[in-house]
């Protein structure tokens, strides 16, 4: 029996598997459950291909109690048997094992899953393990569909991916909250004339830093392929221990020649929708899941966004807005601020209630690269505001104008030196271009409904945390 080919448990779920009932089939996974009496044993046995357990049932005296004992949660199997329909209330079919054969046993008393119902703070603690469960399960099959269907999106409207370089010279944000990567002996640094370190010895001749941002690279892909997306990790040493923010988050960039900003707006909301309406249609099982298990009005808040325009608006004007609420926020506002997840929070759940795309911010408080307006203080760039997330994705049109571009990064004491080549763009064939960035673990959490971005990502990286 145990020649018969596996079948991937998510295949006894589907239409085709009628053909298979009263047929032998072989499955192989890990023990959900085991429950039973003395005369048979019920082993909820899953694979990770689906988020449904098949139901193993196995005769105690044909089996002994020896080896059923040696069944516990989270241990590993094959098993062999017939496929029926089920009697019991809540599976469609079950196997009558005729066959088990143990891979691995976990003992009951070290695995740490062996009870149901543990905080995501103790799953976070090991997060090795947590992919095991049915939520983790859940929520790491959805992202793997985002991945695809990001891919898929940009090839069928004509886009290239684009490989950006993690490791950089320059600081695309500008915020400094960039890692050092160096091969230097930290004990004992190299020393120029002037008593600094002499980076000219350093691997790359020159300081270097794991990328913020493929963005600037990106823009060289557009002003060359026409329009390109970037996807790929990204990584930020602000020290920001938030359920927004991660050191290491993947980033999504899209770059596009002869875009405006309402074209790339255009595109940013075509593109969220998309990905929403392909985890509705292809992820069905898990997202019903997690609606069932933690948040009952994902699936009206999905079905929401792809239904609704996004509601367009400067940030002078949400300012604003803000400003006459009389709502009493944690930071004041007034024009200028840095709006802060509150603010962006009101605009978008209590003030629009959908989904919120700002323009035109203060350039005091955006990156050198935005395209700036006629009104000498505010530059063109988006900010894409959703619910429980605040901020999912931020853009601009980009400054396609050497000088003003030049003026604008003197302005700012930016070292030019390493931004020679990025300059180029603008020296050479220069064009109105923009493009926008969406931080994948942001997109998971509003399809998932998590509410800490470490819940979406296999190993997060956090303050104080890089432990698995
Ligand atoms: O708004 P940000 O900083 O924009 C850029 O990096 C631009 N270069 C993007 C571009 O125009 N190509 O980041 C873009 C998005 C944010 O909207 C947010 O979704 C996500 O990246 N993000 C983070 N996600 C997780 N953890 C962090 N620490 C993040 N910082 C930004
Ligand atoms: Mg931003």
């Amino acid at each position: 029996m145990d020649t018969i080919k596996r079948t991937e448990i998510k295949n006894l779920f589907t239409g085709q598997a009628k053909e298979k009932v009263n047929q032998p089939v072989c499955v192989k996974g890990w023990v959900r459950t085991k429950r039973g009496n003395k005369a048979v044993a019920f082993i909820a046995l899953n694979d990770g291909s689906t988020i449904n357990n098949i139901q193993v049932v196995a005769d105690v005296e044909k089996f002994g109690e020896d080896l059923l004992k040696r069944i516990s949660t989270g241990a590993s199997l094959r098993v062999n048997g017939t496929l029926v329909e089920s009697m019991g209330k809540g599976q469609s079919v079950e196997i009558q094992a005729s066959e088990i054969e143990i891979y691995g046993q976990a003992d009951v008393s070290t695995y740490p899953l062996q009870k149901k119902g543990h905080t995501m703070e103790f799953l976070r603690d090991i997060a090795h393990l947590r992919p095991r469960t049915n939520t983790f399960g859940a929520v790491l099959r959805v992202r793997h569909n985002m991945a695809f269907a990001i891919h898929k999106y940009f090839n069928d409207h004509g886009f290239f991916y684009w490989h950006s370089p993690i490791i950089t010279a320059s600081d695309c944000e500008g915020a400094g909250e960039m890692f050092q990567v160096t091969t230097l002996d930290l004990d004992n640094l190299p020393k120029n004339e002037a008593g600094k370190t002499d980076y000219s010895k350093d691997f790359f001749g020159e300081s270097t830093f794991m990328t913020v941002s493929g963005q600037l690279e990106g823009e060289l892909g557009a002003t060359s392929l026409g329009k390109i997306y970037t996807f790929g990790p990204t990584f930020r040493a602000e020290n920001s221990n938030t359920p927004r923010h991660l050191a290491e988050f993947w980033h999504v960039e899209p770059e596009m020649a002869f875009y405006d900003i309402n074209d790339n707006m255009d595109l940013a909301e075509d593109f969220i929708k998309y990905l929403v309406r392909y985890a509705l249609e292809n992820c069905k099982d898990d997202i019903d899941f997690l609606c069932k298990m933690y948040d009952n009005t994902l699936v009206e808040r999905l079905n929401f966004v792809i239904s609704h325009d996004f509601k367009r608006l400067t940030y002078t004007e949400a300012i604003s807005i803000l400003e006459e609420s009389k709502h009493k926020f944690d930071v004041p506002v007034s024009w200028g601020i840095d709006l802060q997840s509150e603010h962006e929070r009101y605009l978008v759940e209590h003030h629009f209630k959908c989904p919120v795309i700002l323009t035109d911010y203060p350039k005091e408080i955006k990156s050198f690269y935005m395209k700036q307006n006629d009104d000498g203080k505010t530059v063109r760039g988006m900010d894409i505001l959703f619910p429980q997330i605040g901020e999912i994705i931020g853009g601009s049109e980009r400054e396609a104008d050497f000088d003003k571009l030049l003026t604008r990064m003197k302005e700012l004491n930016m070292n030019l030196e390493p931004y020679q080549w990025y300059l180029d763009t603008r020296r050479f064939g220069t064009v109105p271009h923009s493009g926008f960035g969406l931080g994948f673990e942001r997109l998971l959490m509003f399809v998932t409904g998590m509410t800490n971005i470490r819940d979406v990502i296999p190993f997060p990286r956090y303050p104080k945390n890089a432990k698995f």
